[in-house]
């Protein structure tokens, strides 16, 4: 199934999709470990770093190979592409949905670089989601700029005709330092007045009571990075200070095991279980 009709599916169901970041064969093997045990969907990211840290190729094909082996119903998604070549270089390496940023550029600009892309991706038949509001990036502050207004949303998604859009309600990427208010009333009207998949980012550090009822009223992909990158080094960095042991492969299962667990955590949680 085509993510775009899964989004759709899942929204009558009053479910969400965990969309989830690796980085290496050990977080993408232990992420879906989690999907395949509990039998559910996910959607694999590559930021473009990642990508450059794999290579395309290299990670489109061991994430696509590994859906394949793992039994999972999954998609391969670009995570913030910030430019209309890099867009077009994942499509044509067989990404499922692909992601154009430019929430930092003007309404006209986002408007005009996300109908590119959207025209781009029709031939290709693939999901395109696009960011509209400030929400922080690592190392930014979150003074920068504001939420994502419900009107502006309308005219956006009007305008572009994207699939899914991302939305500004209080999320940051990385961890908080105090614990994230969420705009529940926004997203509400947001999702009142618009048709495209809403998207939430910064997942990481979210209460999962906050995650849930941001899915009750209109949220259906999750975005879930720093915590996964966290979890795995954090559990290898105590590993290798309690052992001796040059085999990698005896140390990295033990944090992919790690994020295994954090993944299927949150599973249960975007799927209501
Ligand atoms: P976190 O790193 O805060 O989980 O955010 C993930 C994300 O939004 C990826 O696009
Ligand atoms: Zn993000």
């Amino acid at each position: 199934m085509k993510l775009q009709d899964k989004f759709v599916e899942l929204v009558k169901q009053k479910k969400g999709l965990l969309a989830t970041n690796f980085y290496n064969y050990e977080t993408l093997s232990g992420i879906l470990s989690a999907a395949s045990e509990l039998q559910l969907p996910i959607i694999l990211q590559l930021t473009k770093s990642s990508i450059d840290y794999m290579g395309l190729n290299m990670a489109v094909s061991m994430a696509r190979t590994a859906l394949k082996d793992y039994g999972v119903e999954g998609w391969i998604h670009l995570d913030h592409g910030d430019t209309y070549d890099l867009v077009q270089r994942c499509l044509d390496a067989g990404f499922d949905s692909v992601m154009i940023d430019a929430s930092e550029q003007s309404f006209d600009a986002n408007v005009a670089i996300t109908k590119d892309v959207v025209n781009l991706a029709l031939k290709y038949e693939a999901n395109v989601e696009a960011e509209l509001g400030f929400v922080a990036k690592l190392g930014q502050s979150l003074e920068n700029g504001g939420f994502t207004q419900p009107d502006e949303a309308r005219k956006f998604v009007k305008e572009t005709n994207v699939n899914a859009l991302a939305i500004a309600i209080g999320t940051a990427h990385g961890f908080y330092k105090t614990k994230p208010e969420l705009q529940m009333e926004l997203l509400s009207k947001i999702h009142k007045i618009t048709d495209a998949t809403l998207v939430l980012h910064g997942g990481s550090g979210v209460p999962h009571k906050d995650l849930s009822e941001t899915i009750d009223r209109g949220i259906c992909k999750i975005n879930l990075a720093t915590e996964i990158k966290n979890i795995f080094m954090l559990t290898l960095k105590n590993q290798l200070a309690s052992m001796n042991e040059i085999d990698l492969r005896k140390v990295f299962p033990l944090a992919t095991r790690a994020v295994t667990g954090l993944v299927k955590e949150k599973l249960r949680v975007v799927n209501r279980l």
